[in-house]
């Protein structure tokens, strides 16, 4: 009894599973996820998240963190919402959120990793989202224990800047500036994201089946298709390599606002809803 308007039904009620509880896959197990259950306006589990405050005096950013629901909340819907304010009152004239995960995972030899979440943006214009800076990324943990950056590695999942309908996949690492990922740049790959209003699964998948680390890769999908990837023969570097894809990661999910890469806010941009990012689940899976 196929006809369109069931199609219709059938994917949306997909689409919006998608967004309450990360799917299976076959051959892969779910180690960890946060699906963003409770109550509208309250904040995240705190035994999964710290949530960070202040201005980090990066990249030349205006946003204050902040722990306040207005800016880190649940929405009831089973969805974490990381809203930009502007707050005049601020240093830097923004507000915004941002979530570091307490959770760690090690790609383990032999396996593949997927790390993955479902995220949407607010539905203002791109013409209003000057300055806008979301990002779903990984840094390696090593950070947290007096290592340093770009050596302890970093995996950006996606980053979009200025409204754009355009993900970014970045791996930074090595030394600062210069070095074997480029930095500050990092290298990476664009891809097009159609229907930016819309939840969307983006992954970083680590495969450490080969007996070979120069072999073994990294690799980007938006909605399960492959954009971008890095061989450890690329890298040409084992420690390096090890600090990337051998070596304990966490997740960070957060909005900055202005900074160098998308420069800051204009006149057109808006803040609130229509700029946040929305996340139905960040999940960790080995196979
Ligand atoms: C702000 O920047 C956006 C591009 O990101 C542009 O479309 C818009 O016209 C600009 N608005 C003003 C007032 O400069």
């Amino acid at each position: 009894m196929w006809s369109p308007k069931v199609a219709a039904a059938i994917l949306a009620f997909v689409g919006a599973t998608n967004a309450w509880q990360p799917p299976s896959y076959g051959g892969f197990n779910l180690v960890w996820t946060d699906t963003f259950a409770g109550n509208s306006a309250t904040s995240p589990n705190q035994g999964n998240w710290n949530i960070i405050t202040g201005n980090l005096g990066v990249n030349n950013e205006l946003e204050t963190y902040s722990s306040s629901t207005r800016n880190v909340q649940l929405s009831g819907g089973n969805t974490l919402q990381l809203v930009p304010w502007k707050d005049s009152s601020t240093f830097g004239g923004w507000t915004s959120g941002r979530l570091e995960s307490k959770y760690t995972f090690t790609p383990q030899a032999g396996k593949v990793t997927r790390a993955e979440a479902s995220i949407r943006f607010g539905s203002n214009a791109q013409a209003n989202k000057q300055g806008i800076w979301p990002a779903f990324w990984m840094l390696g943990d090593s950070l947290r224990h007096g290592g340093s950056w770009p050596n302890c590695g970093e995996i950006d999942i996606l980053e979009t800047v200025n409204g754009q309908a355009t993900g970014h996949g970045t791996l930074h690492c090595d030394v600062y500036p210069g070095g074997i990922c480029n930095e500050g740049n990092g290298i990476g790959g664009p891809v097009n994201i159609a229907n930016i209003n819309d939840f969307h699964t983006w992954r970083v998948e680590i495969d450490r089946t080969s007996n070979n680390w120069q072999s073994e890769t990294l690799t980007w999908s938006l909605d399960g298709t492959n954009f971008f990837q890095i061989t450890g023969s690329r890298i040409g570097n084992q420690g390096v390599w090890n600090n990337i894809a051998h070596s304990p990661l966490f997740f960070i999910l957060n909005v900055a606002v202005g900074g160098n890469w998308p420069g800051n806010p204009n006149g057109s941009t808006l803040d609130g809803y229509g700029s946040m990012m929305e996340v139905g689940y960040v999940a960790q899976y080995s196979t």
